[in-house]
Order: structure tokens, then sequence, then C-alpha cells
């Protein structure tokens, strides 16, 4: 069971450094599915400064004690008190030795935090706080030990005894049983620790560091699965020989050990030497697993392996530092990903990501900074803020530096805070030392929450060739935190001729030439302007060159989106003029939907595709993100009330009218792809795919059989799951016989594939169709459905509230409902994963007054449960919280 109800508030303004040490930690794990029992046996110290005479508090949940020894002899009585989530003793020496023996239920363990089951086979979850439902430990990354673990299990049920760092020793009992013995030489926290035990197998290879260590890799998976792994061991190797040239970083162990396993909370967890996955983040072969989920593979094991030095070697002080590992750590995969394949594509895709995750969180009841400053569960708080936002943090810094000193800078990182925990200042401090910068300033980055906003105004003298930029910031109020600082906000901009469109030499006040390149300025004043001189013609700004901060640039015209979107020389300002041209043409057609209003077809955005897909050829990929319409849930974030049903009208008429305006060149590019078709895992050949998808996309609903023809062939026909499933998911999205068809011809090829099946629920979860929540309804009813697992019910569930807008919101409110019931019904098996589900009503005060009040009642019904988890409790009673500003948060 998990502790329900309000857990207390935890605030970093309350840090207060470990009172006892722990350096040495010798565990042995007695493995039985019903009850396992562990004996612990710690080497404790008084830390320096902490009186004698005060107790040691140990963290324990659901822990049965059934011996306990200091220095060998049985603790009395009255030398301890056991508590639901504590173990206490009263004056304890200077340094001791403190041996626990408890029983743990890992078969009854559905949170899937701390020890439990799946499949048969024995995995262990322990970030944030699931250490403390192992055994009895000071469960705080601050905390680091040395660990020494001795598995013991059937033989026949868990031939495999795997645990952290390097293999000692391992032995044959009498009794059916066998054993083995890991030692991790690298001190860690608890967070980090992990096990795993049962009948795997192993793929292997091995790599050879730069300097010469040989190491033992594998990955362990199920029976049947040996065949899924070449592309995450090829992303592995990839990764180690990339930290080493990029960031001088060699791994540290004899072996490296990855376990996947299919019920997992998360994507994957970085224990040291020993990473366990979700299946979806290991297991890939072209004709079931999409080119998103390769690109997901790539991103997941490079990630985790990046955290051997960001998050393991170097951790963090306490929960509120999340981000100095998740945020630095996302940057880091995001660069390895850009250096494999192509670093333009890599970026729209982070920043379409960050927009669709991260601004509406950060505008929204949940919103929190980058370091939040209070948690009840810090499960929560593994959001896209922590994660991507602090990743843009991060970029801004080393894109602020440059290459050069942004390596010397974590150079002195990795130096001065190896082997400790530490905090976003002392990260701030060492890269600024080393880097020869003082980055203090950006601290104010971490501490704020919501969405800056720029706006600038342009004055253009042409009697003394003065061009003066006007820059102001708004950052929007968040709980909480109704005033904020003005941020130092770098903005990359560059000046075009208004006429031509060439790029234009300009002097700033202080530069020595004049220059077309691109210029960095640094806002960091509520308000500041700039003159440039020597500007011979009226020029444009080209302001927000490769998104060089997560803020908002409001109040861009039509017709200089339009003129960026064609000119300007870098192609992420022009993807992200089309993107935010397509935008403002939906915003005002839903308007026009939903007043009545007439509405006007734009022929500029027609055009400009048609423009695109002249240059397909050259690179397909960026061809194909550019052409694709922001989703509706974007779009929703741009609207002060959200009318869900006029954004799926307008959008689906403009896709209507660009599939009836280009079809002959969407069929020829399309035909012409088909013939050059590759099933090969590589960056082209994606490309080559993603833009046959969407031109495919675009015939379909252009409308006529002959389209609905192609993607029934397409269907039936595509080597690949990427084809496959971008033709199923335009099918399901239609009333007609094909969807059925498709459906059910696809559920019989891979009802035996878990990890395809869950594409099966997630594409009818989204089928933006009328009646969706009773459909969804009845998919939970499908024998194939269980809320047990969290990737089901992420791909039925989740995809249904948080990817299929006109579904969830549907007027009868029984989308609510399913949701709301569906948070009850998982709750008490699994808090982490409700909680995160709860999430999906964030936007309810923004919903027109019939929704809200649907909405609202649906999640009152939940705050009103007395047995509801602490997690969910967070979470719901922060969305039913008075909004920080009365009027609503601006909106454009
Ligand atoms: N640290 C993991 C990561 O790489 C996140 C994670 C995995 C996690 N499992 C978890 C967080 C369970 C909270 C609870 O990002
Ligand atoms: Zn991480």
């Amino acid at each position: 069971m998990s502790d329900t109800s309000a857990a207390p508030v935890i605030r970093l303004s309350e840090y207060r450094p470990p009172e006892f040490l722990v350096e040495t930690v010798t565990l042995a794990f007695a493995l039985a599915p019903e009850t396992t029992t562990v004996t612990a046996r710690l080497g404790v110290r008084r830390a320096a400064g902490t009186p004698a005479g005060a107790p040691l508090v140990l963290d324990g949940e659901g822990l049965a004690l059934r011996a306990l020894r200091l220095d060998g002899a049985d603790l009395a009585p009255e030398r301890y008190a056991l508590h639901s989530h504590h173990l206490t003793l009263r004056d304890p020496p200077d340094q001791f030795t403190l041996e626990t023996t408890t029983e743990i239920h890992p078969a009854a363990n559905t949170t899937l935090s701390g020890l439990y089951v799946s499949g048969g086979n024995f995995y262990t979850q322990c970030e944030a706080e699931g250490f403390r439902r192992i055994t009895f430990f000071p469960d705080r990354p601050d905390v680091m030990a040395r660990y020494r673990v001795t598995l013991t299990a059937d033989r026949a049920m868990a031939p495999v005894l795997l645990a952290n760092g390097n293999p000692v020793a391992h032995g044959e009992n009498d009794d059916g049983t066998h054993w083995a013995t890991w030692d991790d030489p690298h001190p860690k926290p608890c967070y980090l620790f992990a096990l795993v035990a049962g009948d795997l197998i192993a793929v292997r290879d091995r790599f050879v560091t730069r300097s010469g260590r040989e190491v033992q890799l594998a990955i362990w998976v199920r029976r049947g699965d040996e065949d899924k792994t070449d592309y995450a061991m090829h992303c592995l190797k990839a990764a180690m020989a990339w930290d080493e040239s990029r960031f001088g970083r060699e791994y540290d162990l004899d072996v490296f050990n990855i376990a996947a396993v299919s019920d997992f909370n998360m994507g994957a967890m970085e224990n040291k030497g020993l990473n366990i996955f979700n299946t979806r983040y290991v297991l890939a072969r072209p004709e079931t697993a999409t080119d998103a989920d390769y690109r997901g593979i790539e991103t997941v094991i490079s990630h985790e392996y990046f955290h051997n030095w960001t998050g393991n070697r170097i951790t963090c002080r306490d929960w509120f530092q999340l981000s100095l590992k998740e945020g630095l750590t996302v940057f880091r995969d995001q660069e390895f990903s850009a250096d494999q394949g192509s670093r333009g594509l890599q970026r729209i895709q982070d920043v379409r990501r960050l927009r669709a995750a991260q601004f509406p969180e950060d505008a929204g009841p949940l919103a929190h900074p980058v370091r939040p400053d209070s948690y009840h569960k810090i499960d929560n708080f593994y959001t896209a803020t922590v994660y991507q936002k602090g990743a843009e943090l991060v970029r801004m810094i080393a894109s602020l530096l440059g290459p050069q000193r942004f390596r010397a800078g974590m150079d002195r990182y990795f130096a001065s805070c190896d082997n400790r925990a530490v905090t976003i200042e002392d990260f701030l401090e060492a890269l600024g030392a080393g880097a020869g910068v003082d980055l203090t300033p950006f601290l104010a980055w971490y501490a704020t929450a919501g969405t800056p906003e720029v706006t600038l105004a342009e004055d253009y003298d042409s009697e003394t060739g003065i061009f003066t930029l006007h820059l102001r910031q708004h950052i929007p109020p968040t709980p909480g935190a109704p005033n904020k600082p003005a941020l130092p906000i770098p903005l990359a901009l560059g000046l075009l001729d208004a006429e031509t469109g060439a790029p234009i030499a300009a002097k700033l006040a202080g530069e020595t030439a004049s220059s077309s390149a691109t210029r960095h300025l640094l806002l960091d004043q509520p308000a500041q302007t700039w003159h440039f001189e020597d500007v011979g013609r009226r020029p444009v700004a080209a302001i927000g060159r490769g998104f060089s901060a997560p803020i908002k640039i409001l109040g861009l015209s039509r017709e200089r989106l339009r003129f960026l979107a064609t000119h300007d020389p870098d192609p992420f300002l022009r993807w992200d003029c089309l993107q935010r041209y397509a935008s403002e043409i939906l915003l005002a057609d839903a308007d026009a939907v939903r007043t009545g209003a007439a509405r006007a077809a734009d022929a500029g955005l027609i055009a400009a595709i048609a423009a695109l897909l002249d240059q397909a050829a050259a690179d397909p990929a960026f061809v194909a993100e550019a052409i694709t319409l922001p989703a509706e849930t974007q779009l929703a974030e741009e609207m002060a009330e959200i009318d869900v049903d006029a954004l799926h009208m307008a959008r689906e008429s403009l896709r209507a009218a660009i599939g009836r305006a280009l079809a002959a060149p969407l069929r020829a590019l399309y035909e012409n792809l088909r013939a050059a078709f590759s099933p090969a895992i590589d960056g082209a050949a994606m490309g080559r795919r993603a833009l046959a998808n969407a031109a495919l996309s675009y015939l379909v609903a252009g409308g006529g059989d002959e389209a609905i023809a192609m993607a029934v062939l397409q269907f039936q026909t595509a080597p690949t799951m990427t084809g496959r499933l971008g033709a199923l998911t335009l099918l399901a999205a239609t009333e007609r016989p094909e969807r059925e068809a498709a459906l059910a011809d696809f559920y019989a090829r891979w009802r035996h594939d878990p990890l395809v099946l869950d594409k099966w629920f997630a594409i009818q979860g989204m089928a933006p169709l009328p009646g969706a929540p009773a459909r969804v309804r009845a998919l939970t009813r499908h024998p194939d459905f269980t809320a047990a697992n969290p990737n089901r019910l992420r791909a039925l569930i989740g995809s249904f509230a948080q990817a299929n807008p006109v579904g969830f919101h549907d007027a009868s409110g029984d989308g609510y409902a399913l949701l709301a019931e569906t948070i009850a019904a998982v709750d008490p098996a699994n808090p982490q994963v409700a909680a995160r589900l709860a999430s999906a009503f964030g936007m309810w005060r923004r919903m027109p007054p019939a929704r809200r009040t649907l909405m609202a009642a649906a999640l009152a019904e939940l705050a009103g449960r007395p047995d509801l988890s602490a997690n969910s409790r967070e979470v719901i009673t922060k969305m039913l919280a008075p909004s920080p500003s009365a009027g609503g948060v601006t909106r454009h």
C-alpha cells in the first residue's frame, strides 16, 4: 500500500545536511515472490556538527522488521521506536554498524516502486524514494555509500542475478538456490540501487574505452525478444564513444547492463551499471517499431547512459535539484542525437515538444520553476519543466559561452563536483569558473515559473541609417508567484532587407565594423533599446533564430511571419514562422467558426506549402516538419477560452483545402517517395517516410475514394511499421468500413506483441470520431486491456485524454467521467501513474462554462475521496486552487 491523503510539504528553504552518514552498505536478499527477506548492514557515522544524543531517523515504508542489531547485539526495545514511515534509534554511538532484517512482498507490490515482480522476474525502482520500500535507510540523495550486494534465489526461477557494479562471486547452495555477489566501488545515493533477477537472456557486446578498459555490455530481455536489441546496443556504443569525444567522460565499471521490463512507470532508470528500461525504449525491429520509436530508443538509451556522469558520479544534494541531473542530461542526449543525425531537425523536434508539453504546463495550475521551492510528492515533479525547460536553460548558457568555454566549464564541473551531491548553484559556479564568465544572473531562470513573453517595436530612420529595436519582457503570473524579476534573455537575430529578403549589414554600437552575421543580444531589463547603424535600407529584424531562449516572441504580424518563413537563412526560424503563421490563420478561422462569422480561406499558406513541396527532394525531413500544421492541443494554448470543436473544424478544413488544392503535386511527391523506398533506419530514409506519411495524410484529408485506396494499399504493403501505422492512423480517423477492416487485420497480426498492441489501442484512443468516449470505454473492456500495465494504460487512456481533444472534451462529459473513473481505479494500486493521468484536467478553467463545470465536478469528486493517494491529491488540489491572476493569464 502507498501512503494516502496529504503528505507533508517539503521546502527547499528547510534543507538541512544529514546528521548521520552511511559509508558502507552490505545487502543480502533472499528473493522469493511472496516474501523476500532483506538483511542490511550499514556502516553509520555521526556527521561533524551533529550534537551527541541526536537520534538516527531512518525511512522505511511497508517493511516488516524481523531483527535489529547494533554492533552485533540485539537492540533493546527502549533503544528504538518504529513508526509507519520511520525507524528511530535513540542515542546511537558516533560510529557503529546497524543490521536490520526486514521482509517485503514483491509479488503484491503494484506500485512499481521498490522491489516488484513483472512477468515472473524481480526488478527494482528506487528513484525517487523507493529504496525505503526495500530496507530502512536515510533515503535522501546526499547520503552516498559504497554497496556490496548478495542475491540468493531459486536457480530455476531466477537463473540470472544482477545488481549494481561489478560481479565478484557466485555459487550454488544445496537447497536448489544459488547466489551472486556484486560490488559497486563508486559511492552512490540509494536511489541508484538496483537489482534484477529472473529468467532473462543476454545479448552481449563489448566496448573498449579510449584508455583501453574493456567493458562487457549486455542487454537482458525475455526469451523471444533477443532479436530486437540491435538498435539499442548500437545506440549504447555510440553514446559511450560520444561522451568520450564530446565531454571527455569515460565509463567507469567493468560491466554495463541494461534490463528491459514491460511494467515500468517511466521511460527508464539510470541505476549505476544496471540501467532498467521500459521495453518500449529497448525493443525494436522495422516491422514492429516506428521511426519515432527508433528515435525514442536513441534518446533514452543515451540519456540513461549519460546519467553515469551527470546524475550518478555527480548527484543531487536534494530533490529540488532534480534538474541538475535531468535538465543537463536531456541537453546531453539532445546534443548526441543532433550529432548522430540532423542538428536542424533535432532542434525543430525539441522545440515542438517543449511547446506541446512544457508551455501548457508553465501556463497552467501545475506551473513550477525548473527548481521548485516546495513539493508534497517529488514523483509529481518529473515534469516537462524540470526536463525540457531545464535542458533549454543549459542550452542557453552553452550557446552564450560557445563550445570551447562551455567545454572548459563542464570540465571544471566534472573535476570539482565528482563524487558529491551538489546544487544548481554549484553547477553554475563551476561552469562559470571554468568558462571565465559569471553565470549567477542565470540562477533566476531556475527560480522563475512561467514562459517569458517578449514583444518588439522598431524604428527606421532612412536619413541617418539608424535602425532602432525596442524589446520588452513580461512574465505571466503563476500559482504563488504574481510578480517576476526580469530575466537575462539571450536573443539571436539578424537583419533582412525588407524588399529582397537578403541579409543586410549593420553596425551595433560598440562593434568595429558592419556585418550581416547573427547578433546575440542579452535582454536583461524589463525594456531595452538597441541602435543599429549604417543600415542602408529598411530592414526586417529576424528575431528568434535557433530558439535561443525558452520564451514566446509575440506580436509579429502575419506579413512578417510569412516573410521570414520564406527568406530567413536559419531553417529553424523558417520552420517556426511558418508554424506561427499557420497558427494565426487557424486561430482566426476557429474564431470565425465559433462566432458564425464568414470564413475566408488563406491562399498564403497553401502557396507556402506548395513552394516547400517543390524543394522536398533536398530535405524531405525538414519539409515534413514544415508542412505539418500545429497540433490542436498546441493551438488551444493560444485561446483565452478553448473551443475544441471550432479548432478541430478549422484545422481539418484547412487540411482538406490543402489536400484538394495541392492534390497533383502531393500525389506526384508521394509516388516519387514510394519509388525511392528503403526500409533503412537512417535519417534519410526516415525523412522520406515522414514526408510520404504527411503527403498521404493531406491526400486523405482532401477526400475521395482514391486517397483511401492509397492508404489501404500502404497499410497492407508497407514493409515498415512507420508506413503501416501512418496509414492505419488515417483510416482509423474515418468512419468508413476500411477502418474496421484495417483495425481487425492489425489486431490479428500483432495481438501477441505487447508494444505493437499498445499502438493499436493508442490509435483508437486518439481517433477524433463521434462518440469517442463510448468507443474508448468499450476498449477498456477488451480482453487485452489492463490498467495494471502503465504502457497499456497510457496507450489507451493517456492518448485519449492528451491527444484527442474533441473526444476527451465531448459535450456529454463522458470523456471526463471516463478519465476520473480510471484515475480512481488506478490510484490505490499505482499512485505515480494515476497522478500523471490527472494532469490531463489541467486546462479545465479555460474551457467554456458547461465543460468547465463538468471538469470541476470530476475533480471535486476525486478530491473528496478520503483514500486518495498523496500523489493524486497534490496534483488535484493544485488544479482546484484559485488561479493566480483572477482575470486569467494573458492570451493572444
Ligand atoms: N531518472 C529517470 C530518468 O532517466 C526517471 C525515472 C525513472 C523515474 N523511473 C522513475 C522518476 C520513477 C520517478 C519515478 O529520467
Ligand atoms: Zn533522466
